[in-house]
C-alpha cells in the first residue's frame, strides 16, 4: 500500500518541434513514465503520432514507455509496439472483441497489458478477467484531445475499480487519464489511483520540470 505513485507525463502535450527538449526534460524529472498516446482518427476523432515518431523519441527515452492505443484493432499492431520498445501497452476495451486473447499476445511479447475503460464504459466490464490485466487506464476525459475538463464521476469509479482488484486479490495498477491536476491528484491517489498521467497541467505549465516534482511530492508525502 506504500507503494511509491508514479507519474507519467503525457507527451501528447510536449512541443513535438522539439521533441529532443521536452524527452530531456522528463528524463531528468522526477517522472516516472513517458505516457505516449497512439489515435487512428477512427476509433478517436484525432489523429496524433505513430511508430517513426514513437521509434526516434525511444532512442533518448530513459524511462519507461507507457503507450495507449486509441486505435480499432489494436491485436495488428502488438508486436510493432513490443519492437519498438513499450513497456506497458494499452489497448481499449471498446476496441476489443476479444480481450482476454489481446491481452495475452501483449503478455506473450514481453510487455506490462494494460486496458483502458472510456467514461461511459463500467468497471464490471473487466469483472472476468481483472486477475489477466498488469493496468487499468480509468479515462477520465473522453479520448482523442488534451487539456480537457476532468469528469469528476472518475473517482467513484476508482474507488469500485479498487475494490474489485482487492476481492480478486489482483495486483493490477489504476491509472487515471485526463485533466490531471495538482487539484483532483491526492483525491484521485486517496480513491486508489496508482499512476497520474499529465499532459497540459505539465507542458503548459511555466516550468514544467518543477510541475512534475511538486505532483510526485504531493502523491507521495
Ligand atoms: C487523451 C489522452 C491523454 C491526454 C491527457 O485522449 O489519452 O493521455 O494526453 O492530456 P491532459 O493531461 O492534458 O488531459
Ligand atoms: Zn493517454
Amino acid at each position: 500500500m506504500s507503494d511509491k505513485k508514479l507519474i507519467a507525463p503525457s507527451m501528447l502535450a510536449a512541443d513535438f518541434s522539439n521533441l529532443a527538449h521536452d524527452i530531456a526534460l522528463v528524463n531528468q524529472s522526477d517522472a516516472d513514465w513517458f505516457h505516449l498516446d497512439v489515435m487512428d482518427g477512427v476509433f478517436v476523432p484525432n489523429i496524433s503520432f505513430g511508430m517513426p515518431v514513437i521509434k526516434s523519441m525511444a532512442k533518448h527515452t530513459t524511462k519507461p514507455l507507457d503507450v495507449h492505443l486509441m486505435i480499432v484493432e489494436p491485436d495488428r499492431y502488438i508486436q510493432t509496439f513490443a519492437d519498438l520498445g513499450a513497456d506497458v501497452l494499452t489497448v481499449h476495451v471498446e476496441a476489443c472483441t476479444h480481450l482476454h486473447r489481446s491481452l495475452q499476445s501483449i503478455k506473450a511479447k514481453g510487455m506490462k497489458a494494460g486496458v483502458a475503460l472510456n467514461p461511459h464504459t463500467p468497471v464490471a466490464s473487466l469483472s472476468h478477467i481483472i486477475a489477466d490485466i498488469d493496468l487499468v487506464c480509468l479515462m477520465s476525459v473522453n479520448p482523442g484531445f488534451g487539456g480537457q475538463s476532468f469528469i469528476e464521476a472518475t473517482y467513484e469509479k476508482v474507488r469500485e475499480l479498487k475494490t474489485l482488484i482487492n476481492e480478486n486479490k489482483a495486483s493490477t495498477l489504476i491509472e487515471i487519464d485526463g485533466g490531471v491536476t495538482n487539484q483532483n491528484a491526492s483525491q484521485l491517489v486517496a480513491a486508489g489511483a496508482d499512476v497520474l498521467i499529465a499532459g497540459s497541467y505539465v507542458f503548459s505549465a511555466s516550468d514544467p520540470t518543477a510541475t512534475i516534482a511538486n505532483l510526485s511530492a504531493q502523491v507521495n508525502s
